[in-house]
């Protein structure tokens, strides 16, 4: 029987995994001086970017009584909000000035915080920290610090092109990840005829290894059933080509492709915005065909052509799931996401325990398809 371990057998926390980055808005949207409203894990957030360029993210709702900071006014240094005033530091969210103050009322002004979280801007994307949440009614305090800098696309020489896109999807983050990591639906839902049809589907087998917070289907050369790896291999008079994609948690996977001296590499994350509902960025790097004219706009098309037959059929799925109809992942297909959905467990459970988390893969593994 199809094992069941699905999204709406899981506790509510497990779709909103803190205590890792996530990617906000993409950094030519956010101008100097100016205020952007953003949502992440059901989060209100403010973003923008001071005098000096450098981003910021600030919960949007103001402590005093809850104003959404956006709507304030901000002059590139401190954002004062519309309803009374209040002044913040918009890098730490420290309050800074109230003006219903008198001289002789003595409230230590500086001890009130507006939430404030790390932001950093990385591969044309800002990108913020969620930490986990403090506990229940207490107010803001200085920013938590991120353990670690926010995620990057992987660059194997100092040339390269970069290009971004993202698409919407009305599912939570679970079935936006899981059908990011699933192969079967390949040759259903990605047909064209210069990449394949639903007639070139047949059996593959492809080995997969346990890394830190996640698995990663490791090197190989990738499938002879597409004409652009025979045109690459052709181009970079390479003897092979290898693949890695990796996923690792809260939502990331990264595809790395490599011929000889050339390369092609892309970081995609899955957001959770709301609970029923997600976003999906993909940032490509690159250095194949640089010289060629429109073969970045030609690749662009590609990948947007990918990520628009994604979102399609999310939307269509997103139909089915309204009447919270049983669901099955069945072997070894839906494999990938059977880990994805025990990766989240052992997180959660080792935050509960505080011991190490148990990876779900004891060793490597190889899965067999037919894609
Ligand atoms: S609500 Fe923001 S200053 Fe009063
Ligand atoms: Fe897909």
């Amino acid at each position: 029987m199809p094992e069941l371990d699905l999204p709406q057998r899981q506790a509510t926390d497990a779709l909103m995994l803190t205590g890792f980055w996530y990617r906000a808005l993409p950094a030519d949207r956010v101008h100097r001086n100016q205020l952007h409203k953003a949502t992440l894990l059901e989060i209100p957030l403010v973003i923008g970017r001071d005098r000096m360029g450098k981003p910021f993210a600030l919960r949007d709702a103001c402590p005093h009584r809850g104003m959404p900071l956006h709507c304030g006014h901000f002059d590139g240094e401190n954002l004062e909000c519309g309803y009374h005033g209040w002044q913040f530091d918009v890098h730490n969210g420290q309050c800074e000035l109230i003006p219903s103050l008198t001289s002789d009322q003595k409230l230590k002004v500086d001890r009130i915080y507006a939430g404030s979280y790390p932001c950093e801007e990385q591969d044309h994307f800002v990108w913020v920290y969620i930490p986990d949440p403090g506990p229940p009614g207490a107010g803001f305090g200085p920013p938590a610090e991120a353990p670690e800098p926010s995620p990057e696309v992987e660059k194997f020489s100092s040339k390269y092109k970069v290009a971004y896109l993202q698409a919407e999807m009305p599912v939570s983050i679970d079935h936006g990840i899981i059908g990011l990591m699933d192969p079967a639906h390949g040759p259903f839902v990605h047909q064209a005829w210069w990449w394949r049809t639903r007639h070139s589907i047949h059996e593959k087998q492809k080995h997969f290894e346990p890394i830190p917070n996640g698995f990663r289907m490791s090197a190989h050369t990738p499938s002879s059933n597409s004409a652009p790896y025979k045109l690459l291999r052709l181009y970079a008079d390479a003897d092979s080509i290898t693949t890695a994609i990796d996923f690792r948690l809260p939502n990331i996977r990264t595809e790395t492709i490599r011929a000889g001296k050339y390369w092609f590499s892309s970081l995609t994350t899955v957001t959770p915005i709301t609970r029923s509902h997600c976003r999906i960025d993909v940032v490509a790097a690159w250095n194949l065909f640089r010289w060629v004219p429109f073969v970045p706009e030609l690749l662009k098309y590609v990948f947007a052509k990918f990520v628009e037959q994604d979102r399609r059929t999310m939307e269509l799925q997103a139909e089915g799931l309204k009447y919270n109809p049983h669901l099955m992942l069945i072997d070894d297909a839906d494999r990938p996401a059977k880990w994805y959905f025990q990766l989240k467990s052992a997180y959660l459970e080792s935050k509960r325990t505080g011991q190490p988390m148990t990876h779900p893969m004891p060793a490597p593994i190889t899965l067999k398809w037919r894609s």
